[in-house]
Order: C-alpha cells, then sequence, then structure tokens
C-alpha cells in the first residue's frame, strides 16, 4: 500500500453537491442510560477513524472454515502474516474524495485499511448526512460525541466499512466480574474441590483435579498465551507472585508475564493499582498452563470498539502472535452497532486464519447483556453480549458446583442478531432449539449465532489482589481457565510439531464435541434477577449457558492429536 496516495486521497474532503447519501447505519434510540444533552457544538472537534473495506473478506472466511474444519485436505494449514493482508479498494475513494479542503488524515494501521481524520462536528455533519450530539451516561466522566444515523455518499458504499465514534455507545463498565468478596477464616491453600465445602473454593489444583489438567510444564518457548487489559486494569507481578506461591508453590521459578502495550497502554506496579481483572486473568492462565509463556496486552484509553480493533491491528503486526488470546470483558451487542461488530469480528477471523485461538468470556447478565440490572429483570426481550457472539472466537460460560456442575445463574448466553448461526453449529443448536417450549415468552433470534461455545467454573475463584487473598467470580474467571487449558495443548502439539489449535470452533463442534462433560442444570436469568426471570435452561447436549460443556483435558488432548 503506498501510504502517501492513500493520505492525498483522504486528505481531501468529497464535493458534498454531487453526492447521493445512502444511509450506513442508523439506530432508533441511544442505549438505555444515555442522554442526549443537545446537539454538538459546530465547532467542536472529532477524530473519526474509517475503515476501508478490504477485497478478500469473503474469501478469507471460507477459506478460514476450511482450514479450521478437521477432514478439510488443508486442515490447520494457518496463514502465515503476509498472506492475508489485501490492500482495500482504492479507485472509487478517489473518485469520491475530490477536492482537497484543509482536513488532516493519517493511516493508522499496518496495511492501511484504517485512516483517521480530524475535523470539526459542522463539517462531518454535512460529510455523513447526520448530525452528532452529546450524550451523558451515569458511568462515564464526561459526556461523548455521538450520533443516531450516519451516511455515506452513494460512490463509498462498498468501499467504507466503518466510521467510528458514530452509532456505537459502549459505556464504561466492561469487565465481567460481577462480584467479589474477602476471604475470611481460610489461611494457605484451600482443600481442593470439596462439594461439601459451603465455601466451595475454587482453586488451580481443584481445576487440574476437575478438568484432568496436568500440572506438568509446558516446554514450548514458542508458544505464548495472551490475555488483554483494557480501561486500566493493570496485572501486578507481586500477586502474581503471592498467587503462585499460595497456591501453585510446585511451579519453579515462578511464572512472570510479558508486558506488551498498545494505544499508549501501560500497566504501573503497587498494591493500590492492582486491577482485579486483569489480575484473575493473569493469576488463572499462570495457574492453569504451567510454564506456558504468559503476555498481558495493556490496550490505553477508553473507548472499548477502538481498544478491540486496535488489539486486531496490534496482534496483526506481531512477527510471532501467541497461540492462544483471552479477553474477559464484553458489552451488550447493540450498543456496538451492527458495522462496527462486523469489523471487530472479521479482526477475530484474521487472527483464527493465523492460528491463534481466540476466546472471549459469555458475559455477566445472564440472557440480559454484561451485567444484569434490577431494572430489566421483567424484560423478555434477550440481550446478546459481544464479542462473545462473534462466530469466530470460543466464547466460555460459567458452572459451579461439583458432580454435577450446574451453569451459573448469571452465565451469559444466547443468540446474536447480527451474526447468523455458523455452519459448524447448526446441528448442535436446532437440538437445543427443540427444548424450547412453544409457548416460551423469551424473545430472541433463532437465526443467529449462539454462544457460548464451552463453559468451566466461574465462582469463588481464590486469587490476590493488591496483596489480600479474595475470592472472585464471573465468566471473566472461565475464558483465562479455557485458554490455559488450550495453551497447554499446544504445547504439546508444538512439541510434536503439528500446528497449533488456531480457531477453535469446527473442531469443538466436531471431533471434539466428546470431549467435553455435558452440563444439564441452570438457568440463567442473572446475578441479580430473580430466579423466576425468564431465561434459558440447560438442557441435555448443547445449550445457551454451557455450550458445549466443561472440558475433559485427556480428550480433548486425543481430538487434537487425531
Ligand atoms: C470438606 O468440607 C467440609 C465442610 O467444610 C469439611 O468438614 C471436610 O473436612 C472437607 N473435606 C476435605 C477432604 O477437606
Ligand atoms: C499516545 O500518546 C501520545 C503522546 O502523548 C499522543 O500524541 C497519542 O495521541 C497517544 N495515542 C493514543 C492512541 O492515545
Ligand atoms: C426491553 O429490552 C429491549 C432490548 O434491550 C429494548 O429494546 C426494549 O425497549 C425493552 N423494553 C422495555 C419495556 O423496557
Ligand atoms: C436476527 O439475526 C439475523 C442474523 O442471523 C439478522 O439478520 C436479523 O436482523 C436479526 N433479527 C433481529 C430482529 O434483530
Ligand atoms: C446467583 O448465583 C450466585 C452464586 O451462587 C449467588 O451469590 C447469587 O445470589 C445468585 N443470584 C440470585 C438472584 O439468586
Amino acid at each position: 500500500m503506498k501510504f502517501s496516495r492513500l493520505l492525498t486521497l483522504l486528505s481531501v474532503v468529497i464535493a458534498g453537491s454531487a453526492a447521493s447519501m445512502v444511509l450506513h447505519e442508523r439506530r432508533a434510540a441511544a442505549p438505555a442510560g444515555f442522554i442526549s444533552v443537545g446537539a454538538a457544538p459546530a465547532s467542536e472537534m472529532i477524530t473519526l477513524r474509517v475503515a476501508l473495506t478490504s477485497n478478500n473478506v469473503a474469501g478469507l472466511q471460507d477459506q478460514l472454515l476450511s482450514i479450521a474444519t478437521p477432514g478439510s485436505s488443508n486442515y490447520r494449514q494457518w496463514l502465515s502474516k503476509h498472506t492475508h493482508n489485501h490492500p482495500p479498494t482504492l479507485s472509487r475513494l478517489s473518485m469520491v474524495f475530490a477536492s482537497a479542503n484543509g482536513l488532516t488524515s493519517t493511516v493508522i494501521s499496518p496495511n492501511g485499511d484504517w485512516v483517521s481524520i480530524t475535523l470539526p462536528v459542522s463539517k462531518a455533519n454535512t460529510l455523513f448526512a447526520t448530525k452528532f450530539e452529546r450524550f451523558t451516561h451515569p458511568a462515564l466522566n464526561g459526556p461523548i460525541t455521538r450520533t443516531l444515523s450516519v451516511s455515506l455518499p452513494s460512490e463509498l458504499v462498498g468501499h467504507v466499512d466503518v466510521i467510528h465514534p458514530t452509532t456505537a455507545f459502549v459505556s464504561q463498565d466492561v469487565r465481567l466480574v460481577p462480584r467479589m468478596r474477602r476471604l475470611t477464616g481460610r489461611d494457605g491453600p484451600a482443600s481442593s474441590c470439596n462439594s461439601s465445602d459451603p465455601a466451595g473454593v475454587i482453586t488451580p489444583t481443584c481445576l487440574q483435579e476437575l478438568y484432568g489438567i496436568p500440572s506438568t510444564p509446558a516446554t514450548e518457548t514458542s508458544n505464548a498465551l495472551l490475555a488483554t487489559g483494557y480501561e486500566d486494569f493493570w496485572a501486578q507481578q507481586a500477586d502474581l507472585s503471592q498467587f503462585l506461591s499460595l497456591l501453585r508453590p510446585d511451579i519453579s521459578p515462578p511464572t512472570t508475564f510479558t508486558l506488551l502495550t498498545t494505544d499508549n497502554g501501560t500497566n504501573p506496579q503497587g498494591p493500590s493499582d492492582a486491577g482485579i481483572e486483569a489480575n484473575l486473568d493473569i493469576q488463572y492462565t499462570a495457574g492453569i498452563a504451567t510454564n506456558v509463556p504468559l503476555e498481558f496486552l495493556s490496550v490505553g484509553g477508553f473507548d472499548f470498539p477502538t481498544a478491540l480493533f486496535d488489539t486486531t491491528t496490534f496482534l496483526d503486526g506481531v512477527p510471532n502472535p501467541p497461540s492462544v488470546m483471552t479477553t474477559s470483558y464484553g458489552d451488550t451487542e447493540s450498543n456496538f452497532g451492527a458495522s462496527v461488530a462486523t469489523k471487530i469480528c472479521n479482526g477475530y477471523m484474521a487472527l483464527g486464519a493465523r492460528g491463534i485461538s481466540v476466546m472471549f468470556s459469555s458475559g455477566d447478565g445472564g440472557v440480559r447483556g454484561n451485567h444484569d440490572t434490577l431494572d430489566v429483570c421483567t424484560n423478555n426481550t434477550f440481550m446478546p453480549v459481544f464479542p462473545a457472539a462473534c462466530p469466530f472466537v470460543t466464547a466460555v460460560g460459567s458452572t459451579q458446583g461439583f458432580a454435577p456442575e450446574k451453569a451459573i445463574n448469571f452465565t451469559g448466553g444466547g443468540f446474536s442478531n447480527v451474526f447468523p448461526t455458523p455452519h459448524y453449529q447448526t446441528a448442535a443448536v436446532s437440538g437445543f432449539l427443540e427444548t424450547i417450549p412453544s409457548d416460551f415468552p423469551g424473545i430472541f433470534n433463532k437465526t443467529g449465532r449462539a454462544y457460548p461455545d464451552v463453559s468451566t467454573q466461574g465462582w469463588n475463584f481464590e486469587m490476590v489482589a493488591g496483596g489480600e487473598v479474595i475470592l472472585e467470580g464471573g465468566t471473566s474467571a472461565s475464558s483465562p481457565t479455557f485458554a490455559g487449558i488450550i495453551a497447554l495443548i499446544n504445547d504439546r502439539l508444538v512439541a510434536a510439531q503439528k500446528p497449533v489449535l488456531g480457531f477453535l470452533n469446527p473442531f469443538l463442534y466436531s471431533k471434539a464435541s466428546s470431549a467435553f462433560t455435558d452440563v444439564t442444570i441452570g438457568h440463567n436469568s442473572g446475578f441479580e434477577c430473580p430466579a423466576s426471570s425468564v431465561a434459558f435452561d440447560a438442557a441435555v447436549g448443547w445449550d445457551a449457558l454451557t455450550g458445549l460443556g466443561t472440558p475433559k483435558f485427556s480428550d480433548l488432548l486425543d481430538a487434537a492429536f487425531d
């Protein structure tokens, strides 16, 4: 890509008079909690990032599904960094972006598919036939500038995927840990997986016992596991050391993690900087994936869609990417909107094609978004969570209890309103749909991508934050646990000179489907909403609470080597 040429093309603005405008994205109203406080001032400068359409999304999708599907001729022949980057189409842009008028634009991604333009609201309103407003939200420090609809000049239709931020409204609380409580009355390691213990504390040792996860150290230095960090939740080395010496004293020398940053991300160290979310993610990846090289990617900035875009851009540019990535953050899918969600999801598709297994927590509000609150309990329109609902990630839900494990009330699950049911899961999901009574009052999209895909324990995880031992729960705990298991299997594959597992789902739903313990009890009405609230029920086979169930390590390993 000729960056300079692209810059020239985009540092100009369309001749507004000539263009007919086509609606790109609109929402009927701002999401719940966002209040318009009036038009954005005409002179306010805003920076919009524009995603240019790559010319190979459909082709890459077909290719990835083939590579990821057991039995295909190119099974697990993951693509190298350079084979999947195709420059976006630019011919139309050159026709449309006609005469320079003083805008500055910058290419902001290595393969030239993102540019940013900074311009006054008045000009943006004209350029995209819109009306930017200011919105407040109780969880935001100040107002944000967004709009309810955005249009494109007809010549750009099919050449621009996303203009952001416009119609995406994602608030600030996107981590998926619902509650924590202090661990009292216990010194040292808890008794493992004791089902008669009312505290029911989960530790790495307990998870090893429960799922048959080996404690033998991984051997391959090229096989890394990455946990992402957003919103200034920081992972503490001292807390990780304390956690491991308490709960995995057999690991020697104790694991540390490599810090990676993008968008000016930082990772300050000290008791007052301990981010529960980041600590949970790093402690349970380290505690499960014994001796697998660990990476923590701290992404700066508070706009969640931007942080997700930039995470994939960052990993696209890394010559030796991790083989597994886990993220314990998410928000209600409708807050993103279709174009932003699709662009982010396509980023995970590209990571999957490079052989990265991408794990996400499935959400902590049951059928009611990332976190349920009392005011939504009687609303029977279910709210899917993104990125869990992206068909190119592996969404991980939560269980609790032993023999049998049950789905926990907050485990996020449901059906996307943006992404259709991918072929790999149609058989599994249709079995679940048959269990739903015809008079079921819940409103959800039967044709959507269904999630989660798998689950693990997700409650009462013993961890360390700021030097203090606490119990934490949430699907936030489950995604790192499952990611740790996949990283250990990859270690064995690399040691045997075989390709890593990469994009997992077609494998999970076929060859590996019997490597899970089916979870058949549970009702995901939410953490806050009473159990009488309408929600899905766990069932025999795949269900929208626990997916295929909880992992059996040796069976998964066998399926991986088969
Ligand atoms: C399990 O927990 C119960 C209740 O706290 C306790 O009485 C029992 O000793 C524990 N069993 C083991 C093996 O730790
Ligand atoms: C990172 O920091 C630099 C220097 O303060 C600033 O110019 C740049 O805009 C920041 N980048 C992001 C993505 O926030
Ligand atoms: C119920 O939730 C849906 C989805 O978020 C929303 O569109 C609808 O307005 C809500 N209904 C009520 C009565 O609040
Ligand atoms: C249901 O999901 C499909 C994608 O599978 C989407 O096209 C459709 O708009 C969704 N319906 C609603 C009501 O959101
Ligand atoms: C949901 O489950 C958690 C963990 O067992 C429990 O603490 C919480 O009270 C439950 N919520 C409801 C509404 O029952």
